[in-house]
């Protein structure tokens, strides 16, 4: 190497050899450019690293990156797939490994927005309805990998949830999930039945009166004329649970299905999600400290390091205090029904007290 007497400093042999100050040094200009374009591709990484981090922390809030995650339909499966995996390394979209099939009204969305929490699980917000749409063949391939992708990105040891209250009741869903993946997980929340019957009622009420048609009374409903119960009114129908819960049966072991009781849903979501957490063999990481009691909601909403949220406007609604006839009336007619369904549980609710 040649020697260039720029770089060093020879020291004066008649005064004393002082250390020199920070503002003495000087360092030469190609080293100041050199420390600058370092300092700026730190910079750079930094803010590199920093957006990959929140783009991952949004697509698990959002279910999947809308916009970002969305293939063009004309690419085959396989291009879709290569042009996935290049945008999300290691990540797909899978079918669901576990579903919430209901029961409409009784919290599928409490259980499905808490169950998010979770590291290990990736939720489908939408309700999809792919098993109770009879128009679809539901096991060619062509229909699984379009519901395929409406779900989320997820890793190898995430679990997919999907949650369609309305797979519960319809006679021919439980055939078409198992003919999918006959060892998938069910998650099951049930509700007292004159209850679940009022929420359903005031629901498809909202929808109407927003449309301004013509609305019965709830009574009108679920009594005929003559006083009856009304068998085939279908907020009466859906709370027959034992019904539903044998065809379900008539597929899966009793042991695939987990039976939460939405009492314990609203009031302690903490030792529901643990128990569920169990079930689907993760580790326990929702704590009683995501939640927290809304005064103003009526029930516990979700806090996480990123978000604190409750539910919409449209879960949760004010109940009108029914005539204690109607109820007395009602719980009679369910009672038998209940039973049933205790003994296909081997557990009982007290929802038969009137
Ligand atoms: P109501 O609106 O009748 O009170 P689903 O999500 O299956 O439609 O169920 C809606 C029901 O979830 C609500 O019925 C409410 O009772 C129950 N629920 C449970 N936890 C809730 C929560 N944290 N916020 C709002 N509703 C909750």
């Amino acid at each position: 190497m040649k020697f260039n007497p720029k770089y060093i400093r020879v020291p004066n042999p008649i005064e004393p050899l002082q250390t020199p100050s920070p503002d003495r040094f000087s360092f030469p200009k190609i080293s100041r450019l050199k420390c600058a374009a370092l300092v700026f591709i730190v910079v750079l990484s930094l803010i590199f690293v920093l957006f990959t981090c929140l783009q991952s922390n949004y697509c698990k809030l959002s279910a999947g990156c809308p916009g970002i995650a969305d293939t063009p339909s004309s690419l085959t499966n396989q291009q879709a797939d290569t042009l996935d995996h290049m945008k999300f390394h290691h990540m797909k979209k899978r079918l669901p490994q576990c579903l919430i099939i209901g029961v409409r009204k009784a919290g599928t969305r409490a259980l499905l927005t808490y169950l998010n929490i979770h590291s290990d699980i990736v939720t489908k917000g939408k309700e999809m309805h792919y098993f109770d749409t009879d128009t679809i063949n539901h096991l060619s391939n062509e229909s699984l990998e379009a519901y395929r992708k409406e779900m989320p990105y997820s890793f190898e040891h995430q679990i997919t949830i999907e949650k369609t209250p309305a797979y519960f009741t319809d006679p021919e869903v439980p055939e078409r999930v198992y003919r999918m993946n006959s060892s998938i997980r069910l998650l099951l929340v049930l509700r007292e039945p004159v209850e679940r019957t009022l929420s359903d009622y005031l629901q498809i009420t909202e929808g109407k009166i927003a449309k301004n048609k013509e609305y019965l009374p709830f009574k009108e409903h679920v009594f005929e004329k003559d006083g009856s119960i009304n068998k085939s009114y279908k907020g009466i129908t859906r709370s027959l649970y034992h019904k539903h819960l044998r065809r379900w049966l008539s597929f899966f072991n009793f042991n695939q299905i987990y039976v939460i009781n939405s009492e314990e849903l609203i009031h302690n979501p903490a030792s529901v999600t643990y128990k569920v957490e169990n079930f689907l063999g993760l580790a326990h990481e929702i704590k009683p400290s995501h939640f927290y009691f809304n005064k103003t909601k009526g029930f516990y909403c979700v806090k996480t390091e990123t978000q604190q949220k409750c539910l919409a406007e449209s879960k949760g609604r004010k109940h009108p205090t029914l005539d204690p006839d109607v109820v007395y009336r009602l719980k009679r007619f369910f009672k038998p029904h209940n039973q049933k369904l205790y003994k296909m549980l081997g557990t009982e609710f007290d929802w038969d007290d009137f």
